[in-house]
């Protein structure tokens, strides 16, 4: 009997190969199933982080700005001038940022130097001119005689202050164009050399200055006020510019009486303004001290204008003014042209200014 003993066999293998066959497959598609899987779980995972971490850049943007936006609202209202706290005592410390202060360095760099600056060149152009075309008015004849026109007092007041007002004015308005006008040829050095004695210089004179300007302008304010026939002087351009007719004058003319209350109104404000300038430490507020300081350039730079014309019209504008305040004398014949009421005032009673002296007191002159 034949036993068929290679059937079973075969067939067991050919079962046992298709399970392994069929396991490898369920295998291979597990773990293409599995692996992707993990992959899903990796990737989900740095998605989240990434999330977080866009997250947290948006909420760090996000407190940058709130922080930006509260330094600007501080210095917004800083700038407005709003009051914060602080443990300095004293007039405004705790306004840290005054705004207008921008406004008057403005005012400071711009209108006051360019028209200032344009004004002074114009008038000091003018008067060159003006002395080019019309000249000197001379004084013809001389008849030898004189008349006494200033006390001693008089001409020491008036060459004391004008000696300070010229000092007060150089070094003034070296401080006003030092920066742009000396500073550019002198180089820095010489420059913070001059201008560290200029200050105190300025500061110092102020008040020997204010004292001569009351002592001068004082006892001059009863020549000075207006009378009826200045206006012909005026119409008549003071005779400078027609030299064969003589305007009517007093003992001051409408022109000197114009410079005495321009003095007089200019000097007011040039000395209160710079009282407040000289005296910080009193407790102005910031914008009291730059209003106080517009005024005070302002009335400065006007005033030194005037002080050209006055200066040529005392020295090379008219021949023998000068030595009226030098000596004190004026010939009789100056007087006659260019005073002439006050010539004949003088003629009539006599010269108060003689009888202060003593000599001639109430008597009239002899022509
Ligand atoms: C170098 C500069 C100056 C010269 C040469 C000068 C010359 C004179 C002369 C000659 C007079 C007499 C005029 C007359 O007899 O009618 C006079 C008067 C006078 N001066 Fe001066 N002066 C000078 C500067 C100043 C300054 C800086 C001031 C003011 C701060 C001033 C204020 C006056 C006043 C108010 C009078 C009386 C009114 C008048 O005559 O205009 N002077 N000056």
């Amino acid at each position: 009997m034949t036993v068929e003993r290679t059937q079973p066999g075969t067939e067991g293998r050919k079962q046992r190969k298709l399970r392994r066959a069929l396991w490898t497959v369920a295998l291979v598609l597990g773990l293409s199933m599995v692996l992707p899987l993990t992959g899903m779980l990796l990737t989900s995972d740095t998605t989240g982080q990434a999330l977080a971490q866009q997250q947290q850049a948006q909420e760090e943007a996000a407190a940058v700005a709130k922080e930006e936006q509260q330094r600007r609202d501080f210095w917004r209202a800083a700038r407005e001038g709003t009051a914060g706290y602080t443990a300095v005592s004293g007039q405004e410390t705790n306004v840290l940022i005054q705004s207008e202060g921008e406004v008057w360095r403005a005012v400071r760099e711009g209108p006051i130097m360019r028209y200032g600056g344009i004004g002074l060149l114009a008038v000091l152009g003018a008067i060159i001119l003006f002395h080019l075309i019309a000249g000197t008015v001379k004084l013809e004849q001389r008849s030898g005689r004189t008349i006494t026109r200033w006390t001693l007092f008089e001409r020491v007041i008036h060459w004391y202050t004008a000696i300070l007002f010229i000092i007060l004015g150089i070094t003034g308005l070296s401080l006003l164009f030092g920066r742009t006008v000396m500073m550019p040829w002198m180089g820095k050095e010489a420059f913070a050399a001059f201008a560290n004695v200029a200050k105190p210089v300025h500061d110092w004179l102020a008040v020997p200055f204010a004292v001569g300007l009351v002592l001068m302008m004082v006892p001059w304010i009863k020549e000075s006020l207006p009378k009826a026939y200045d206006f012909a002087w005026l119409k008549m351009g003071g005779g400078y510019f027609d030299r064969s007719k003589h305007p009517p004058a007093g003992f001051v003319n409408a022109g000197e009486k114009i410079w005495y209350w321009l003095l007089f109104f200019g000097g007011i404000v040039l000395l209160v303004s710079g009282f407040f300038l000289l005296f910080p430490n009193f407790g102005w507020e910031r914008g009291t001290m730059q209003l106080a300081h517009i005024a005070h350039a302002v009335s400065g730079v006007a005033l030194i204008a005037f002080s050209l014309g006055h200066m040529y019209l005392g020295t090379l504008g008219n021949q023998g003014t000068l030595e009226g305040m030098i000596s004190g004398e004026v010939d009789e014949l100056w007087a006659k042209a260019h005073h002439n009421l006050w010539y004949e005032e003088v003629m009539k009673h006599g010269n108060p200014k003689e009888a202060s002296r003593g000599a001639g007191a109430g008597q009239p002159l002899t022509t």
